[in-house]
Parts: structure tokens; C-alpha cells; sequence
């Protein structure tokens, strides 16, 4: 039976929060069954923005365990590294012949790197979403989990696929942005302010590598304000926060009464008290992350089991990529 190609791609610049666990980890996890899945570590990616190399295989390393102790399993998806299939780098080749450099820089997240660092303004970051197609199509993926701010990536792909296809004949599926409808959690970050981040903002972030001690201290950090003035008052974002997480991790019981403690409340008499609320998340987070944090720290130490593991997903990523490879340079007439 032929299952639906699912792809996704992970930058490895950074920790792996909750937002990552909530808004994509689980669902991959969720989708390993259904589809035939391929997720990887965009290292190549990350050359773009990190061009030091340092802490990098760290970063990869850790990305891969974390994803397993998350819950997806090397044996029925392919965990890869992207470096580690170099069909994907010939596949880039021929794609950015479809790419122009108008539209590249049109391109929103060129745009803002540009601004980011205008140091380093490389013809790669211009050709990032030329590679990202290049990730997809090499699995002739047509899924793809990603966020709101990849949609634009994700245009693109199909685009180079629709050109590619035009000029040489039908080889490519287009792929789409694809996530369970509106389950899609938003996790703000503990000061309410924006996103939780990977490498910015980190005490207002939950990580999934963090310590008891630290979870505890972000957590009864986190804002808050002298609670509603008037009973079943609308929650500020940061409290609604607070409430999202609990909701992730705690028992419905628990939910329940903080949710009748806020909506009893009013000015002068503040039943809810959001300093117990945070200790309270702060044991459920606790019990939450804890055995990923260790599962995850005990793949890393253990350099054997890695090492397979990540024999295991390049074979079973250059086995789909040599095959769209060999249509493809076919189709372009490179089969001498
Ligand atoms: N650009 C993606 C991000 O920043 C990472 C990525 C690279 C990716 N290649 C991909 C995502 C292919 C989906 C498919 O998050």
C-alpha cells in the first residue's frame, strides 16, 4: 500500500522548547503511523546564520535524541541528517536553474535575515528556500508539517516543482503546508511576549533539556497581575498562557478549579491565586518534561545507539532520494 510522502525539517540552532513539543513534535509523532515519514536536521540550513561550526554536531545530536524521546520512532520514520544525503545537494543544483533572483528576494524571511545580519548577506541565504524545496522534493513529499511562517517556503517549492515539471516532464508532486486543522496550540512565551524561542528570550522559554530547578524558577517567574476585577472576566494573554500550558499538562480536575477560581474572582475578592496555580504547573511541567529531558540526555551519552540511528536514517533517506534523483536526471537528460 502506498502511503502519502510526509516531510519535515528541523534547524538545529538552538534548544527544542515546548512550542516545538506542542505546535510540531506531536504531531509527527501522531503522524508516523498514518504516513510514510521523513524528518531531518537542516544543518545545510543552518550554515546560512551560524557559519561557525563548533557547537553544531551537538545541536544535531541533541535535536535527534530529543525527537526520539518525544516519541518518533527511528524504526518506522526516516530520521535523518540532512549533510548525510547528498542527493539532496545535486537536486538543489538543478532547482535553482528554475529560481530567479527577483523573486528570491522578495522572499519575507530573506528580507529579515537581510536585516538581521547585513554582515553575511550570502548567495546560500538567498537560496534557502531553493534548498528547503530541494528537502521536500527529493522525497516527492506532498505533506508537510510546518508552521504559518514557512507558507511562503513552501510557494516556492511548488513553484520550482511546477517550472521543473513544465520544462521536463511530470517528476514532481507539488507539496503542501499541512497540520491538523485547528489543534495547532500557540505557546507564548512566560513573559507574554511573543513566541516561546529557541535561542532568544530564554528564561521566558520552557525547554525540553531544562532542569527541575529551572522549569520551577521560569514558571513561578512568569507574569501575572492582581487578578480579574469582575467575575468570568476575559484573560489578559499571559494568564490565557498559563491556562493553555496547564491545560498541555496537568489533570482536567486541576484545570477545572483554577477555571472557577478565575471566574469567581473579582476586585476585593480574588478567589484565584496565581501564585499556587504556577507551583502547581510548575510539578506538572515537571513530570512532563523530566523523562524526555532524561530519555533524551541518555541517547546523546550513549555515542553507539546514535551512530546507528543516524546510519539508519541516511540509508532510508538516500534510498527514496536516489530514486527521485535517477527521474530527475533523466528527465533534465543527464543519464549518459
Ligand atoms: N525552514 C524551516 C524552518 O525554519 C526548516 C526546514 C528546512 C524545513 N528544510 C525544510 C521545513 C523542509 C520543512 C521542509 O523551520
Amino acid at each position: 500500500m502506498n502511503k502519502e510522502v510526509v516531510l519535515s525539517g528541523i534547524r538545529p540552532t538552538g534548544f527544542l522548547h515546548l512550542g516545538n513539543y506542542f505546535g510540531a513534535m506531536r504531531n509527527y509523532v501522531r503522524m508516523q503511523d498514518e504516513y510514510n515519514c521523513y524528518f531531518f536536521v537542516a544543518n545545510w540550513h543552518s550554515l546560512t546564520t551560524h557559519p561557525d561550526t563548533k557547537e553544531l554536531k551537538n545541536s544535531v545530536h541533541r535535536v535527534i535524541a530529543e525527537n526520539i524521546a518525544c516519541g518518533l520512532d527511528p524504526e518506522k520514520v526516516a530520521l535523518y541528517i540532512q549533510s548525510d544525503v547528498p542527493e539532496i545537494a545535486e537536486l538543489y543544483l538543478y532547482l535553482n536553474m528554475m529560481a530567479y533572483k527577483g523573486e528570491l528576494e522578495k522572499t519575507v524571511t530573506f528580507k529579515e535575515k537581510v536585516r538581521l545580519q547585513p554582515d553575511n548577506v550570502n548567495a546560500g541565504l538567498l537560496t534557502y528556500p531553493v534548498l528547503q524545496a530541494a528537502d521536500i522534493l527529493i522525497h516527492r513529499a506532498v505533506k508537510v508539517p510546518v508552521g504559518k511562517d514557512q507558507e511562503q517556503h513552501l510557494e516556492m517549492a511548488r513553484n520550482y516543482a511546477e517550472r521543473f515539471n513544465h520544462r521536463y516532464g511530470d517528476v514532481l508532486p507539488l507539496p503542501y503546508a499541512f497540520n491538523y486543522g485547528g489543534e495547532l496550540v500557540k505557546i507564548l512565551s512566560l513573559d507574554g511576549v511573543g513566541k516561546m524561542s529557541k535561542s532568544e528570550n530564554q528564561m521566558n522559554t520552557l525547554y525540553l533539556a531544562d532542569e527541575d530547578e529551572n522549569i520551577r524558577k521560569k514558571i513561578m517567574k512568569a507574569k501575572t497581575d492582581q487578578g480579574p476585577a469582575e467575575p468570568n472576566a476575559v484573560k489578559p494573554d499571559y494568564i490565557e498562557n498559563l491556562f493553555t500550558l496547564m491545560k498541555l499538562v496537568s489533570t482536567s480536575d486541576t484545570v477545572q478549579k483554577f477555571e472557577d477560581d478565575f471566574n469567581h474572582s473579582s476586585a476585593g475578592n480574588c478567589i484565584i491565586r496565581y501564585g499556587d496555580m504556577k507551583k502547581q504547573l510548575a510539578e506538572d511541567m515537571i513530570r512532563f518534561i523530566q523523562p524526555i529531558r532524561t530519555q533524551a540526555a541518555d541517547i546523546q551519552k550513549n555515542q553507539d545507539l546514535l551512530k546507528k540511528i543516524i546510519q539508519q536514517g541516511a540509508d532510508k533517506a538516500r534510498d527514496s532520494a536516489s530514486k527521485t534523483l535517477s527521474l530527475v536526471r533523466t528527465a533534465v537528460g543527464m543519464d549518459y
